[in-house]
């Protein structure tokens, strides 16, 4: 059987015509030419290029493309709807102006859509855990969380109204 060549990213097929220790960030940005996934350190030290393999959170950086083919990834830009819809997360972003210079903000979002994915009501514990790995050097930590939370409670389906109260005999009375 012939081996996959390719990697899927947002839902489309892209031919990998490049070394397969090339770090993954490098194919999405000068291969595929989306540039919300950002460079940070290289090192899988400062969280500014993650994204989603499969649906789970890995740094791009240090993440070989050998090591994804065949598998689906998931960048900033595949997060908004097919009309351009934006994902609950990037929604509850806006609201709570969480961006400063905005550089790590892309890899920030990822990882908070995956944290919501596996715990959707997170407390803060879980949030400080989760985001741990992503570094802002504009301390916009604060926002983030209230933008989780945010998110979160945006995604809880809504309480049932509640019931009208019985009218007693009295009140029908004349
Ligand atoms: S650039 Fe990948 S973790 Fe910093
Ligand atoms: S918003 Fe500036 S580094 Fe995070």
């Amino acid at each position: 059987m012939e081996p996959i060549m390719e990697i899927i990213i947002n839902g489309k097929a892209y031919p990998v015509e490049v070394p397969g220790d090339t770090p993954l960030l490098w194919f999405i940005r000068e291969e595929v030419g989306l540039f919300g996934t950002r460079f940070g350190c290289g090192q899988a030290l400062c969280g500014a290029c993650t994204i989603h393999v499969g649906g789970v959170p890995r740094r791009a950086c240090v993440l070989p493309v050998r090591d994804v083919l065949g598998q689906e990834v998931t960048t900033i830009e595949g997060l908004s709807g097919q009309d351009g819809e934006l994902h609950p997360v990037q929604q509850a972003w806006i609201e709570q102006n969480v961006p400063q210079c905005g550089y790590c903000q892309s890899g920030q979002i990822m990882s908070a859509v995956a944290l919501l994915k596996a715990q959707p009501n997170p407390t803060d514990d879980q949030i400080d855990a989760a985001m741990s790995g992503n570094l802002c050097r504009c301390g916009t930590y604060p926002r983030i969380r209230k933008a989780i939370k945010l998110a979160a409670q945006n995604a809880q389906p809504p309480k049932p109204e509640a019931a009208e109260p019985a009218t007693t005999k009295e009140e029908v009375k004349p």
